[in-house]
């Protein structure tokens, strides 16, 4: 605390650190949301807040103005937001002045900072609307210090060479919270489920939470890592064919297998461009689909994945931010990689008319075939139950909209197997 003037003019902060004495508890607990974009801090905080049986916390692992800006931004019913303070970084200042004018004293804002601010930092905040802010003692987070893959032997990328069996899809959102998750794994039920007529055995699908630091993929479907990701991730376990065989486990009712983020949080910059391609070269010759959910944040280590995709999807919506988003990661990622092919998917919208449809063809440079309209029902009954909305509710037309373009991407597993053979 900068200021303690400020601090005593205002209500008492709740217990929020670790090892703070948990309160006594209340009949009524406040609904309280923590966001936080490092790992670690974040992940201690909402640790410490949980332990306040005053409190109902939530935690999501985004940054204030980041989290506010995502489709599924909910404040309905919060009564305390604790934020992870960036210094520097004026962003938050906006928004919480928002929140102030939209939500009076029915919302109480509290920021928590691990750096030392200057007092104009906090007498900024303040003046927008933070009640308190709260210094942590600094903390390291374990994997911060992830130890570099040393000793790892040289393997040559293998794309298109010896051993590549498998197609490799990766998906990306231009916006958080548009569905990327939910498309991995619903694309990865579809191509799974065995064709009606086929003799065919059933295609061999894994699906890779490569966004690990959010870690969403396994946990929608009740899946975790039993703790070989994090081994890879710290230098510790080659990504080989008996690793897949720790790293992967099946899901029964989808009928495909899932590598899901460790347990432990991780930094994106655990993972390099050289373990990447030795994963994903493992991968694709085990089998024949290897869908990738990528993160948002652009790391050094896409382009390792990039030169190894056969397809990648971009998942948007007609909002004009998201559709400068989509045109810029289109420009970024064929700059270096002119032959990827880019598709790009429609979230929470049906199909436009003719003029809008030509419009947004016409800025993004690409057709956009694929629209899979908002369907929150289907959504709920997925979360409900834990499941791929395309398990949870087949027949939505989430799920139908998806048709063709599994169809495709099969089409083209099928032809390149033939050639291969
Ligand atoms: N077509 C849809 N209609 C309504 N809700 C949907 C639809 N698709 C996904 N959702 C819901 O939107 C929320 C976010 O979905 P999801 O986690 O797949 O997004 P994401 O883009 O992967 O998010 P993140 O940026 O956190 O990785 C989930 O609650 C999911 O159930
Ligand atoms: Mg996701």
């Amino acid at each position: 605390m900068t200021d303690p003037a400020f601090a005593s003019r205002r209500a008492p902060a709740p217990a929020l650190v670790a090892d703070s004495p948990a309160a006594a508890p209340s009949p009524r607990r406040t609904r309280t949301l923590m966001l936080g974009g490092t790992p670690g801090v974040a992940e201690m905080v909402a640790r410490g807040l949980a332990r306040d049986e005053n409190l109902d916390v939530d935690f999501r692992p985004h940054s204030l103005a980041d989290y506010m800006t995502r489709a599924d931004a909910d404040l309905a019913g919060v009564e305390l937001l604790v934020f992870e303070v960036r210094p520097g970084d004026d962003t938050d200042l906006a928004v919480i002045r928002e929140l102030k004018r939209h939500f009076g004293d029915a919302l109480q804002i509290l920021g928590v900072t691990g750096d030392a601010l200057t007092l104009a930092t906090a007498r900024n905040l303040m003046d927008a609307g933070v009640a308190e802010v709260i210094p942590l003692a600094s903390t390291q987070p374990q994997m911060a210090q992830a130890a570099p893959l040393d000793d790892a032997p040289d393997m040559p990328a293998t794309q298109g060479g010896n051993g590549h069996n498998g197609m490799i899809l990766a998906v990306a959102g231009a916006a958080g919270g548009i569905g990327t998750t939910s498309f991995a794994l619903n694309l990865a039920t579809r191509l799974a489920a065995r064709e009606r007529k086929s003799t065919d055995p059933a295609p061999r699908v894994a699906v890779v939470d490569l966004d690990f630091q959010n870690g969403v993929l396994g946990a929608s479907i009740d899946m975790t890592d039993g703790g070989a990701y994090l081994e890879m991730l710290q230098g510790q376990a080659d990504p080989d064919q008996p690793f897949l065989d720790r790293a992967l486990a099946t899901y029964g009712p989808g009928g495909f297998d899932v590598m899901a983020a460790p347990v432990t949080l991780a930094p994106l910059d655990a993972m390099t461009p050289d373990l990447v391609a030795r994963l994903l070269d493992t991968l694709r010759t085990a089998y024949d689909h290897v869908i990738l959910d990528l993160p948002r944040a652009l790391v050094d280590w896409v382009d390792a994945v990039l030169a190894r995709a056969d397809r990648f999807f971009i998942l948007g919506d007609t909002s004009v931010h998201t559709v400068r988003q989509i045109r810029r990661m289109i420009d970024l990622y064929t700059d270096d990689h002119a032959a990827l092919p880019v598709e790009v998917v429609m979230c929470r919208e049906k199909k436009p008319g003719a003029t809008h449809l030509r419009e947004a063809e016409h800025f993004l440079g690409q057709p956009l075939a694929t629209w899979l309209p908002r369907d929150d029902r289907a959504a709920g009954r997925a979360r409900d139950h834990g499941q791929p909305l395309a398990l949870a509710a087949p027949r939505s037309a989430v799920v139908r909209a998806m048709g063709p373009l599994t169809e495709a991407v099969r089409a083209d597993f099928a032809n390149t197997s033939r050639r291969r053979a």
